[in-house]
């Protein structure tokens, strides 16, 4: 199928980065899946088009490589886009949740009027690992009176609990490890 194959470019092009940013992580570099126009596109419609016909209003883009996605899958949607930065970086005034980290913990926050009642959200990011940081974009989402519709990811690692934890039938993810 066309997933398939766009599965199969996507693998391919992501570099694998042994320890990095430490010692037994391996990263999944996207940057070349960024420079490819072709590609590019054909990633951004996959991850909108499970959303289309769903009346977002709002894409949360999780900081920072959830920005890059989430900038154009909001303009494929229509819908406005909200950056979740982590603490200090916004300018105006915010809501604050916390998650926790292997080693200690971190949060992020969104502006208060980014999302209201009625907004119907979807959050992007590029990367579900164990769920923490798109839990706490959520709750940032419910907390402001916003209905969170699903998460969309570029890759899912599933030998970890982060599906479960946002809710299976939310989470889509075009590569799954
Ligand atoms: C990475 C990734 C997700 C998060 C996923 O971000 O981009 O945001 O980790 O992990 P989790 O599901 O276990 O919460 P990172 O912390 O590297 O921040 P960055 O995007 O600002 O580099």
């Amino acid at each position: 199928s066309q997933d398939s194959s766009l599965r199969e470019e996507v693998g391919a092009r992501l570099r694998d980065i042994p320890d990095f940013p430490k010692p037994g992580i391996r990263f999944k570099d996207m940057t070349p899946v960024l420079a490819d126009p072709r590609l590019l596109s054909r990633v951004v419609d996959a991850m909108a088009a499970p959303f289309q016909g769903q009346r977002i209003s709002r894409v949360v883009g999780v900081e920072a490589r959830g920005f890059l996605l989430g900038a154009p899958i909001a303009l494929k949607l229509h819908a406005g886009l909200v950056p979740a930065r982590k603490p200090g970086k916004l300018p105006w005034r915010t809501r604050t949740e916390r998650y926790s980290l292997e080693y200690g913990e971190d949060a992020l926050q969104v502006h208060e009027d980014a999302v209201g009642p009625g907004d119907r959200v979807l959050i992007v990011d590029d990367l579900l690992a164990t769920g923490g940081t798109a839990d706490a974009a959520a709750r940032l989402v419910t907390q402001l009176g916003g209905e969170v519709v699903g998460f969309s990811f570029l890759i899912s690692l599933d030998f970890l609990p982060g599906r479960e934890r946002l809710g299976r039938d939310k989470v889509c993810a075009l590569l799954s490890y």
